[in-house]
């Protein structure tokens, strides 16, 4: 697997391949919902290419960038196991050459469910989405549904910006007890890890309304962000953990009537 630190190296590394590439975009600690998303484009293109990279401008809390999980060296182990041909590992003065002066942001959408209470991060979100379409160009790109509103806005850039990338959403891959695959779970205190899946849990239960769910998470001890149904889906964000070390959770699933 080839490892490519600079915007020349991953130019260069394009222009020498042939046949359709797929691309999986991740921030590193990665766990077996990436590794489906990198099974699928195997399947489904020649050649993969992966994208390591924790983007600073998509997260609105220092703390959570701080606190963000790196396994660096398993990652690319992980990835070079899985059969990807290459990564990509780019700083933030490679990418950012502007000093994140550019940006693309997405009006509507982008200021409901996570966005509303996480300032600038679908922006930040966007933007490196952008760029890194850009630099790989590839014919196939893979996100995992877990992160529901993020695949749809960048379906929507996709679209908007006329871009030749066909965007594929992948199914969320979920811990036994239904939790979510997520690299923040790492971050959970084994009491929390014990309890979060009551949040899938609560959120799957048909019975319930919005209300009631948001009301159960409360009592649980769970910072409630939102419990939204929209679109025939029901969104949820939560954090646990205490002031040294909040961890956001989201989730969603579909509703069946
Ligand atoms: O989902 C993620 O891991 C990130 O938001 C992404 C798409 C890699 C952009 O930094």
């Amino acid at each position: 697997m080839k490892v490519l630190k600079s915007i020349a190296e991953v130019r260069g590394y394009r222009k020498e391949v042939s046949g359709s590439v797929g691309f999986v975009p991740t921030m590193g600690a990665l766990h077996q919902g990436h590794l489906s998303l990198v099974e699928r484009s195997l399947n489904e293109t020649d050649l993969t290419m992966a994208s390591i990279y924790v983007n600073p401008t998509q997260f609105n809390n220092p703390r959570d960038l701080a606190n963000y999980p790196d396994s660096i060296s398993v990652d690319q182990q992980l990835l070079q196991a899985a059969g990807v041909s290459a990564v990509f590992m780019p700083t933030y003065d490679s990418l950012y050459p502007d000093d994140y002066a550019y940006e693309v942001n997405e009006k509507q959408f982008s200021k409901e469910l996570c966005g509303a209470n996480r300032p600038g991060h679908f922006t930040g979100v966007l933007t490196v989405v952008m760029k890194l379409l850009n630099l790989v160009k590839p014919q196939n790109a893979y996100f995992g549904e877990k992160d529901f509103q993020q695949l749809s806005l960048i379906k929507g850039m996709v679209e908007a910006l006329f871009l030749e990338t066909e965007i594929i959403g992948c199914p969320i891959i979920r811990e036994a007890d239904g939790l979510a695959m997520s690299s923040r779970n790492l971050n959970l205190s084994s009491c929390d890890r014990g309890k979060s899946s009551l949040f899938n849990n609560l959120l799957s239960n048909n019975m319930l309304s919005d209300e009631e769910i948001q009301k159960e998470l409360g009592l649980a001890g769970f910072e409630v962000d939102y419990v939204v149904t929209k679109g025939g889906r029901r969104f949820g964000a939560v954090v646990m953990g205490d002031d040294a070390g909040p961890v956001r959770l989201i989730d969603n699933v579909e509703v069946v009537s």
